[in-house]
Order: structure tokens, then sequence, then C-alpha cells
């Protein structure tokens, strides 16, 4: 075990424990009722800091600085700290031997997994991503979804647990109509031309318009959701033309970004079809439904709307149809009883959050989501343009979000001609390419999900601050000296690191920080604290590689040491990278 936030942990806690049994012994309580798990995190004052004794304090009714010393009297780290001392009002500062902090490092150095081990208990674990709507553009808030699902997906799989990952796309409901007799219209091999190449916002608002200009159109447009509805042959042979058009054009997408996502994880609204009478029926049968002006409703207790009346989640309206609610308590059903999943994230944009909270809570009343399997919404903010409104184009429509990358490809492409001309041909197309995505995915991962961010491609596309261009830079810097200095990693000596100078000791505790960040990004669903981290990671070796020299270090000794740290970071940061779906070149 290579992640000293663990070890720490695992060699405080018989003292926190001893402490607590005598303590608890001397008040005549019940130790099982007092915990006191020690917490360890890095600290800038020292390097670890240890909470838990102030609770423990509190609990006993004694002083947290007495019970902190005697918790430091029962420990015993000899090897591992050079120093433990009671700070503040009860904290445990521990400086780590600069020894076991190497050992600690090359052990990692030697690890494929940078000490990252996966969880005790493997789950399954459902993410629900991207979301697209057939014949409809995929805009930024897909993209959101697309990037941070995919990143989860990543983190999650790397940490030993299953991922399902399932792509709900809107692939049924009364616009069929419109666009199925739009498709008539236009005639089928012109329709999918149209959208083969990706034009799915032009056939979108050309069914639209026909449906506003004409009252035959709408006829007809209600007549085929009839059709579709009641499974006629022909009319579902047309909506299929429509669904796998979109899919396919869906798929070019994600090729392109890079995610994980393949056809075969697409499982759309209309899959839950034949479940919803079901879900209609079995909530009445428990006494959940209630008739409220013609529609079927559940009233979940705790959400009232804008006037303090409770608010309906309408799963059945007053003409006989199912809406997103019902489908989406039937997909939940499904995730749960035939997917047998753990975890369900949803990661949807925060407009549906009363929506999924009032999905969950009508499953869990119905028990179809039982204690032991979680659901949650992993909500995402809006992606705004330069003049902080929603990012539109200038004509005021949504941005095709494949034109987005290849704009984003396009100016790294010249940034990186510019910075080194060698890079030619194929190569440097590549590397464009991964310098363009990666910047768009990095920037919309490292913002806190749950807040707004500004779409800017200058800023995204820097290569100072915290950005895809910048990290990716750091790491083929790092690469770049193994190539000058004709060493090849694999024949490094992960015993020969040492941790002399306060840059490198810095450096080795940001290394060994990488499986907590990892963990705390997977625990929290925020990627952007592994962002967070790899920007601190690639700074603290700038600040290393300014301080020590590496190829050019006073002896031997010395430089077979910084190299070992060297090729430990770029591979952290590579590790770091792909684990938010973005590649790092050797060379930029
Ligand atoms: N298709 C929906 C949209 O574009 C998102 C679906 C999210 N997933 C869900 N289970 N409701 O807004």
């Amino acid at each position: 075990m290579a992640d000293p936030i663990a070890l720490l942990t695992d060699l405080l806690a018989p003292a926190f424990d001893a402490v607590r049994d005598a303590g608890t012994a001397a008040a005549g309580l019940d130790p099982a009722e007092v915990p006191a798990p020690p917490t360890v995190r890095r600290s800038d004052r020292t390097d670890f800091q240890a909470d838990g004794a102030m609770a423990l304090g509190k609990r006993l009714g004694r002083n947290p600085r007495d019970v902190a010393a005697e918790i430091l009297e029962a420990v015993d780290l000899t090897g591992v700290a050079r120093d433990v001392e009671v700070a503040g009002p009860g904290f445990l500062n521990v400086t780590l031997e600069a020894t076991f902090l190497a050992d600690l490092a090359g052990e990692t150095w030697a690890d494929e997994r940078l000490g990252l081990e996966p969880d005790a208990a493997s789950q399954r674990l459902v993410i629900d991503y991207s979301a697209p709507n057939v014949a409809k553009e995929m805009h930024v808030g897909h993209l959101r979804s697309t990037v941070i699902g995919d990143a989860l997906a990543r983190i999650h799989r790397r940490l030993g647990h299953e991922v399902v990952p399932e792509n709900h796309v809107g692939d049924w409901g009364t616009p069929f109509g419109m666009l199925i007799e739009h498709l008539v219209d236009v005639g089928e091999d012109a329709a999918v031309a149209e959208l083969s190449v990706g034009d799915l916002n032009r056939f979108y608002q050309d069914a639209r318009a026909s449906f506003d200009a004409s009252d035959g159109f709408k006829e007809r447009a209600r007549e085929r959701v009839v059709r579709l509805q009641a499974g006629d042959a022909e009319t579902v042979r047309l909506w299929r033309v429509l669904v796998d058009q979109s899919a396919a054009y869906f798929q070019v997408v994600y090729d392109r970004l890079g995610v994980l996502l393949t056809p075969d994880d697409i499982v759309g609204e209309s899959f839950y079809n034949d479940a919803l009478p079901g879900v209609v029926d079995d909530l009445r049968a428990l006494g959940l439904l209630t008739l409220d002006d013609g529609a079927e409703c559940v009233f979940p207790p705790g959400f009232t709307g804008r006037d303090g009346s409770p608010q309906p989640m309408i799963v059945r309206n007053r003409n006989g149809g199912y809406g997103y609610a019902a489908t989406d308590l039937a997909t939940i059903r499904h995730r749960v009883d035939d997917t047998r999943a753990d975890r369900i994230l949803y990661v949807v944009g925060a407009p549906q959050r009363d929506h999924l909270a009032m999905v969950f809570a009508v499953a869990r009343m119905a028990g179809w989501l039982p204690d032991g399997v979680t659901a949650e919404h992993v909500q995402f903010g809006n992606v705004l343009g330069a003049d902080g409104k929603m990012f539109k184009t200038r004509s005021g429509a949504s941005v095709r979000l494949v034109d987005l990358l290849d704009e984003a490809v396009a100016r790294a492409e010249a940034a990186i001609s510019e910075r080194n001309p060698d890079l030619v041909g194929d190569e440097r197309a590549a590397v464009a390419r991964a310098v363009g995505i990666g910047a768009v995915k990095y920037a919309d991962l490292a913002s806190d999900r749950v807040k707004d961010y500004v779409f800017d491609f200058d800023r995204m596309l820097a290569f100072e601050g915290s950005t895809g261009p910048y990290l990716q830079y750091a790491h083929a810097r790092i690469r770049s000296i193994f190539r000058r200095g004709e060493v090849d990693p694999a024949a490094l000596d992960g015993g020969a690191l040492v941790v002399g100078e306060p840059q490198e000791r810095a450096l080795v505790l940001a290394l060994l920080g990488f499986p907590a960040a990892v963990r705390h990004a997977a625990e929290t669903s925020h990627p952007h604290r592994l962002c967070g981290y790899l920007f601190d990671l690639a700074q603290t070796f700038t600040s290393f590689y300014e301080a020590c020299p590496v190829l050019r270090a006073d002896d031997e000794a010395t430089r077979a040491g910084r190299l070992v740290l060297c090729d430990l970071t770029a591979r952290t940061l590579s590790a770091g990278l792909d684990l938010l779906g973005i590649e790092a070149p050797e060379r930029m």
C-alpha cells in the first residue's frame, strides 16, 4: 500500500482505539457508541495532519489536546515519521521520514497502478450519461453530460467497479409524429442524406415549420403518433430510420470526442414502452395514484410548487399518454431489477433536479429502489458564452458540438505549428486533435460541475493555467528529458529515489496523493478534484525542475533518483489525464 493517507490511518487507528477504550471505561460509556477513527489529510504546515482527537475529547468530556497527547504516547511510528506533535486544538501533525517517503515513492514507481488499489467491495454502477435526442442536434449541455459521465465511468472502472453505461436517448414521444411526416414529405433518401451528415437541426426545424404552418400536416402528425404507438409496421420502420441515422451521427461525435460510449450502450426511452402500463398499474395497486384533473399522479411528500401546494408527478396524462416521468420510473425499476445496479448515477443538467428527485422519491415509496441501492443526480450547470448568457451562435441558434470541436482542433493545430515547427504531417494532426479535444474536455471537467462556466477558446487552449494543454505540455516536456538524455525509463531503478531537497520532498508528497485524489473524485462525482490535483502536481514538478537539475545533476546517484521522480510524474499525469478521457501525447 503506497497511499500514505491510508497507511497513516491504519497505523494511527489502534492508538485512537486504545485511548477511546480507556476513556470510555473510565467514563462508564459503551465504546461501541464512541467511534474514534482518525482522519488523515495533507497539510501545508507539515506533511500530514490527523484529526479525530477533538471529536473523541468532546464525547469523553475531556480536553482534546490531552486526548491527542495520549494518542501520541500510544502510537509507534518508528521508521515512518520523523516527528509527531500535537497542534492547535488537538490535531496531530506528522512529518514523515525521508527514507520512508523515498521507499513509498519507489514502490509506487514499480507499481503499474501507481498505488491506486481497487476498492475493497466492487459495485455495479449504472451511469446514465450523454442522452441526446433523436433528430435533434447535440448541444453543449450534452457535451457536459457526455464528458463528465465518461470521466466518472473511467474512474470507477479504475477503482475496480463494474460500470454499465446507459445512453438514455430521447427516441420517443409526440414529436415523432411530426418528424416521421416530414421524413415522408422530403423522401427517405433525402432525409437520410441530411441526417447522416449531421444536419439534425435543419431537419427538426423544417419539420417544426411544416407543423406550425399547416393544419393538414398537424393532423397527419397526430395520426402518425397514434400509429407509432399502435406499432404499425411501416410507421415503426420510418421511426427506426430516424433513430438509426441519429445514433450513427451520435457515434461520430463520440468517436471524435474520444469517449467510451458505443451503439450498444443506447437504451433509449422507447425501450421502456412495454413497461409503462405496469408502472401505472403497480402504483395504483400500491395505493399511490391520485386522479388529478384527469391525470394519474403521485404526490410524493415534501414536494411543493411555488405556491406551497403539493406538486404532482404525472405518470399518465388525461389523454392516456405516458410521459418522461413514467419512463424514468420504468427505467429505474429496470436498472434495479434487471441490471442489478448497486449505485445509479444520473449525469443530467441541473434543470432536471426536481424531476429526478421526484423519480427517486416515488421509486423509494413504491419499493422499487431498495435501501441498498443509491440513485444520485450528478447535476451540472450551464455552458455560457462570453456575454454570460446561454452559449449560442450569433444568430441565436444553439451551437453544434461538432463545429466547436472542429474549431478547437484548428486552433490547437495553429498553436502547435507555431510552438514546434518540427512537428509535421500526421503526427502534428494527431497532436492537434489530442490538444484541441483535450482542451474542450478539460475546461468542462475542471470547473466545479454544479456551477455554470464560460466557454472561452482562448482560455481553454492556453498553455498556462489549469488547462488541458498545460498538463499535456507538462507531460510531454518530461518525456523530452528522457529523449534528450537517451534514457529508457524501463531501465531505471525505483530504489535509486532519494528525498533530499525540499522540492523533491514536495514532489514525492504530491505524487503519493494520486490514489486519494482519484478516490475523492469518485466518491463525490467531482472530476474537477482530479483536475485540481493534476494541476498542482504539474506545478510542483515545475518548482522541482527549476531547483533540481536532472540530466546535469551533480552525481550519477542523484541523476538516477531524479529520473525516477520524472518518470513517475509523467506516468501520473498521463494516468490522470486518461481517467479524464484526455490523451497525453509524447511530444507537442
Ligand atoms: N434526453 C434528455 C435531455 O436531453 C436527458 C435524459 C436524461 N436521463 C434520464 N434518465 N432522464 O434532456
